[in-house]
């Protein structure tokens, strides 16, 4: 990495796809790789809150935030600082930076080890399902990428994303940190990305995580057809084709950890169109539903 080179490492929430932040034509290479368009900004890691500090301007809110819930599956949006050596192709020229400190050891030991941020994507081709699991990684870059190997995502599900602007709070992407829990402990409501006046991520296309089967949303009954599989949450029904449970338990954190795994999974057997079980939409919830509807979308 400090050559340049790109490097794909787990996280707590997902794999990332890693080059160091101030290396223009290692950014650059993320970009391509990926196939992701440049107008969609990156996530800078940090190993700490100093790190990032350097990187962006803090208003108490926003220190508050990170005091609670860093390291973890978090990622802020804040004004830059202009002589943060970031380079301009990882914030796509806003005047803002996603900065996070991620809770996996073994990607902060990285950053440490680097001494320097790495902005990194989720570690898919754009539009994908998001990766869980190392093979995931070297599956969509045909083996022509190295992993840092860090076992199975402990969430399975991208970090919340939260704009500090006038001390208001705006949800720019529902993640594994669940908008109650925030609430909760800063007191303050989350505002929907829709009521904000500025752009909203710019990543946030209703087209994303897509499975090449297709995907049907709050099925109880699924139809027994050929080529049909069904993604069950909770008791299962009676159903002849192929079923994977995401929490037989109805635990919506199970449900998480195993949602891009289990797509993966049907996706690359014989399902042709993937029935859903419908999933109730409080803590993880929230979260799940809405990866599951741009998957179908
Ligand atoms: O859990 C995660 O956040 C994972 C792991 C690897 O950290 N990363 C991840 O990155 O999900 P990515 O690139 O798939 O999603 C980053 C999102 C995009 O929707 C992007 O538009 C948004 O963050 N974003 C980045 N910088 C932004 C900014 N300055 N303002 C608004 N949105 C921003
Ligand atoms: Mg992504």
């Amino acid at each position: 990495m400090r050559k340049g080179e790109i490097l794909a490492f787990a996280t707590e929430t997902v794999y990332g796809l890693g080059a160091d932040a101030s290396n223009d034509e290692a950014v650059l290479a993320i970009y391509e790789r990926k196939k992701r368009p440049q107008f969609n900004p990156l996530i800078v890691h940090c190993a700490d809150f100093e790190m990032a500090q350097n990187l962006v301007i803090f208003p108490p809110l926003a220190q508050k935030l990170a005091q609670k819930f860093w390291p973890g599956p978090l990622t802020l949006i804040l004004k830059q600082r202009q002589d943060n050596n970031i380079s301009k192709i990882v914030s796509a020229g806003l005047e803002t930076l996603a900065v996070r400190v991620p809770a996996h050891n073994l990607a902060r030991k990285l950053i440490k080890t680097l001494n320097r941020p790495i902005a990194a994507p989720s570690a898919n081709i754009s539009g994908s399902l998001s990766p869980t699991r190392a093979e995931h990684v070297l599956e969509a870059f045909n083996n022509e990428i190295y992993v840092l190997e860090g076992g199975q995502c402990e969430a399975g599900l991208e970090s919340t994303i939260i704009a500090v602007e006038d001390n208001k709070l705006f949800q720019l992407r529902a993640g594994a940190l669940p908008r109650e829990i925030i609430e909760k402990e800063i007191g303050q409501e989350l505002i929907a990305a829709g009521k904000r006046e500025k752009i909203t991520a710019p990543g946030m296309l209703k087209s994303h995580y897509a499975p090449r089967a297709k995907l049907v949303l709050n099925v109880t009954e699924p139809k027994e057809e050929k080529g049909a599989a069904y993604l069950a949450f909770g008791a299962e029904p009676e159903f002849g084709g192929e079923i994977l449970n995401l929490s037989p338990s109805g635990n919506v954190k199970e449900a998480a950890r195993n949602l891009f795994s289990h797509l993966h999974k049907l996706d690359k057997g014989r399902a042709k169109i993937i029935y859903v079980a419908p999933i109730p939409n409080i803590g993880l919830g929230e979260a799940i539903n809405d990866r599951l509807r741009r998957a179908a979308s």
